[in-house]
């Protein structure tokens, strides 16, 4: 292929072409086309040879247009829109449909429509598993005659086969993938084997584009059920689990709403230090179980004024090991829960129970729920002392922050309480609990925290230096 001038030319096979109009495009013909310009160069008469060339150079045009059309990231009304025009202009149609192939049940329903007076959107057209073959198997565009409708389309839709007078049939990897309809040509013209050689040769595009759309559908589709299915579990999930959390704290008055409480505590925390949405429903679980063992303790401890007895210590204590059996049995969506149940009362500096683990050995979920368990269980009454305040209970933690609770964790607490306290919160965090602590007070406790722990640090790496 060789430059010339203003215009380009092109030497193939025997023949040269020279074209001169929109330079531009030129790099962006595909080899195809040239060949099949050459091939229908040597027409008889020099007007069709020129009317065949200029139909393919339309074509080409139209392709070069609809590269970037079809790889946009646009709606696909809108490059059906494109590709549907590129397609009757390159075919000379004055009217055209672009209909899209639905095999479950076998369907056409259009995309885009352009000329007809009288076409419905959508318009419709259910196939026969007959009419799908002769779709699949016709090899290009078939030109209508009244004889041959009956082979290709029904007439049961919303719109009448004989209305169009060429079909094209989208196929990608040997499957239907689409249909174009053209009506009438201006002044009733036939369409000419020019124009079907046209057609055929943007429609082996558009056939990909439209497969295209209908992959993406299905996958979109696909990941939206199973996106309603994992919620509509989780929902159920949720619910069983609430409903568990009342039944765990119906054994006294004083414990009253505390798991669930301790559940909404755990994944508000875990929502405030970043957490993914699935470990925050992990945590909300966790907090709502994490008592289960209760179950089984003497419901006379829980209304105990005075201090318990070693025994009835070890009892209560007990409720961490018992319950950790009744969920261990269970397969749960999140595999933190038992882990949860036996370890939410273990502390950093290895003081808790039942097995005496120091905060590297318990996983962070199971810390959050520890945390949130304890500022539950402060802020509430016990019948042998009042609740503390929000404030009281806070500073408590920040107290027992780093050798008992998590730091991390608290901080989480304070930014929860914190929204609270400056009115950011859409859901209350502390639901019907009096916000009695300023922004800046909480503040000063972060700044308090953050300071303990950054001195740790540098004492450790002091240490470390030896
Ligand atoms: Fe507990």
């Amino acid at each position: 292929m060789a430059e010339s001038g203003s215009s380009r030319c092109f030497h193939l096979r025997q023949y040269r072409i020279k074209l001169t109009n929109k330079r531009s495009r030129v790099e962006h013909f595909p080899r195809v086309t040239l060949v099949l310009l050459c091939d229908l160069a040597p027409t008889s008469s020099v007007a069709i040879q020129t009317h065949n060339l200029r139909r393919l150079l339309h074509t080409v045009e139209a392709l070069s247009e609809l590269g970037p059309a079809l790889t946009a990231e646009r709606e696909f009304s809108e490059t059906s829109r494109l590709m549907l025009s590129a397609i009757m202009e390159a075919a000379g149609a004055r009217e055209g449909v672009l209909l899209l192939f639905n095999d479950k049940p076998a369907m056409l329903t259009s995309a885009s429509a352009q000329g007809f007076a009288l076409m419905p959107d959508p318009a419709f057209i259910p196939l026969l598993p007959k009419h799908v073959h002769a779709l699949t198997a016709a090899r290009g565009p078939i030109v209508l005659n009244s004889s041959t409708y009956s082979v290709f389309l029904s007439s049961n839709g919303n719109v009448a086969p004989e209305l169009f007078k060429c079909l094209a049939p989208l196929k990608a990897g040997g499957r239907l993938a689409g249909v174009v309809a053209l009506g009438r040509r201006p002044g009733d013209a036939l369409y000419e084997d020019s124009e079907l050689d046209a057609l055929e040769l943007l429609c082996s595009y558009i056939a990909l584009a439209v497969q295209n759309h209908a992959l993406t559908q299905t996958i979109a589709q696909r990941v939206s059920e199973n996106l309603r299915l994992m919620a509509s579990l989780h929902g159920f999930y949720d619910n069983a689990l609430e409903a568990f959390a009342t039944a765990i704290d119906v054994k006294h008055v004083n414990i009253h709403g505390h798991s669930l409480r301790v559940g909404r505590y755990a994944a508000a925390i875990g929502e405030a230090m970043g957490m993914e949405s699935s470990d925050v429903a992990a945590l909300r679980s966790a907090g709502y179980l994490h008592d289960i063992g209760k179950v089984a303790v003497d419901r006379r401890l829980f209304g105990k004024p005075g201090a318990l007895n070693p025994e009835e210590i070890r009892e209560m204590a007990d409720h961490t090991t018992v319950g950790h059996q009744i969920v261990s049995s269970v397969q749960f969506p999140w595999p933190r829960i038992p882990e949860a149940v036996r370890w939410h009362h273990e502390r950093s500096d290895g003081s808790g129970y039942p097995d005496k683990l120091g905060q590297d050995d318990v996983p962070l979920s199971v810390r959050i729920v520890g945390v949130a368990d304890s500022f539950d269980a402060m802020t509430s009454a016990r019948p042998y002392r009042a609740p503390l305040s929000v404030g009281s209970a806070l500073s408590d933690l920040v107290r027992l922050a780093p050798d008992k609770f998590d730091p991390n964790v608290v901080q989480g607490l304070l930014i929860q309480v914190r929204r609270d306290a400056v009115g950011s919160n859409r859901t209350p965090f502390l639901d019907s609990m009096q916000v009695n602590i300023a922004a800046t007070d909480i503040d000063q406790l972060a700044a308090t925290l953050q300071y303990k722990v950054s001195r740790g640090r540098m004492y450790l790496t002091k240490e470390s230096g030896h």
